[in-house]
């Protein structure tokens, strides 16, 4: 057992912002907080984590301010008093427990499923009113079948709407003592399905070229540092892949990407969490990660993700490929942060399975073994 003392395990810091090491818990959505109110158990949960020494809690995806933003009632908001007395305690755990925290903002928007919430009178916002091209996708067949049929495209005063929603909700969150803003801009949800061509059609200012794409995008991560002021960091997670279909690309080339991520960086993100599979697979080429490609076009700071502390990537668990178990894989994690692929590394399913990960990672002891009935529990 070897205390580790790579930068990894060392303190970072962005706007006013000061982490202990440069490990974040990854956003999971839990369905723990009934009528969208996180409770005590979400506040133990997280404050395990922070006690567990990890650097930075993402929480779960939490909806905006607008009431179609999300479906299952157990999602939790950020609005309301009842919701935003449940994050000051959640705030305030974390804290006590020496941790950092922010909130994923997240609006569902074409994943939205009326049939699981309590207003399926309405539909989740989508910018052409397209659900997107069914590709390689483990979304259920009836959900698919549900969602596929296209409605309404989102009218310019929705869209103004929605934006104003996630500056309110980054509002409320600082206010209650979060330490940044997280945005929930990846999968196949509200914000991705302006940036992705197959489902952003639109012939005004939001749809076009990748930069008309990104405006929706721009335009929220604007209001939100416009509501928050300077001293806090925004991150902003983006993906390729889509739920709707794995294969799908927002970019073909990394002008592509920079023409999406730069507009982005410029209206206010610090750091960009880019969510692919593994943390270690090259996109455009052999030269780099999808987080090593935003850190070079934007000159930002970025996040790597995915199969961090396991052996396989989410999918494959959640398609019943082979055995999921847990692996100490962090001398690969050192070696692309030493070749100057992230700043941060952000670990999912490990943190849940064991919420002194981080501790044992720099304390160099052995792992817990992987045990998947956990991710079905909240401890
Ligand atoms: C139970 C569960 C819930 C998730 N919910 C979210 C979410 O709300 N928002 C998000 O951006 N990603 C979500 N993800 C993806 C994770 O943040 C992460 O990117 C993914 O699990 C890969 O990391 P891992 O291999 O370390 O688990 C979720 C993953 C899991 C396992």
């Amino acid at each position: 057992m070897t205390v580790r003392t790579h930068a990894l395990y060392q303190p970072w810091s962005v706007r006013n912002l000061e982490l202990r090491n440069r490990f974040v818990m990854s956003p999971m959505t839990r369905n723990f907080s009934p009528g969208g109110v996180p409770g005590p158990d979400v506040a133990r949960y997280y404050a395990r984590r922070a006690a567990g020494e990890v650097g930075l809690i993402v929480t779960e995806g939490v909806g905006v301010d607008e009431q179609q933003a999300i479906d299952s009632p157990r999602i939790p908001v950020m609005h309301g008093d009842e919701a935003m007395a449940g994050w000051k305690a959640v705030v305030d755990a974390v804290h006590a427990a020496g941790g950092k925290i922010v909130p994923q903002l997240w609006h569902q928007g074409a994943m939205r499923d009326p049939d699981i919430s309590d207003n399926p009178q309405w539909r989740g916002h989508r910018p052409s009113g397209l659900w997107g091209t069914v590709g390689n996708t483990s979304s259920p067949a009836d959900y698919v079948a549900r969602m596929e049929a296209p409605h309404a495209p989102m009218t310019d005063e929705e869209i103004a709407d929605s934006i104003a929603a996630f500056g309110r909700s980054a509002r409320r969150a600082i206010d209650v003592g979060f330490d940044g803003i997280a945005i929930h801009g990846a999968h196949g949800y509200l914000i991705d399905t302006f940036f992705w061509a197959d489902t952003n059609r639109r012939e005004d200012r939001y749809g076009g070229d990748a930069a008309a794409r990104a405006r929706f995008g721009v335009e929220i991560v604007a209001a939100i540092r416009r509501e928050i002021g300077e001293d806090y960091p925004i991150f902003f997670r983006f993906s390729q892949h889509k739920q709707q279909d794995y294969d799908a690309e927002i970019a073909t080339t990394p002008d592509e990407l920079a023409a999406i991520l730069v507009p982005l960086a410029e209206a206010g993100v610090d750091v960009f969490d880019a969510s692919i599979r593994r943390f270690n697979r090259r996109v455009f080429g052999e030269e780099h990660t999808l987080a090593g490609w935003a850190r070079r076009l934007t000159g930002k700071a970025s996040m790597a993700v995915g199969g961090v502390g396991m052996n396989n990537w989410l999918r494959d668990m959640a398609t019943g490929r082979g055995e999921t178990l847990s692996v100490d894989n962090l001398d690969e994690v050192e070696q692309l942060f030493d070749a100057g692929e992230f700043d941060l590394v952000a670990v999912g399913r490990a943190l849940i399975n064991d919420p002194e990960w981080t501790r044992r990672a720099v304390a160099g002891e052995a792992f817990a073994p992987f045990e998947r009935d956990r991710l079905a529990r909240l401890e």
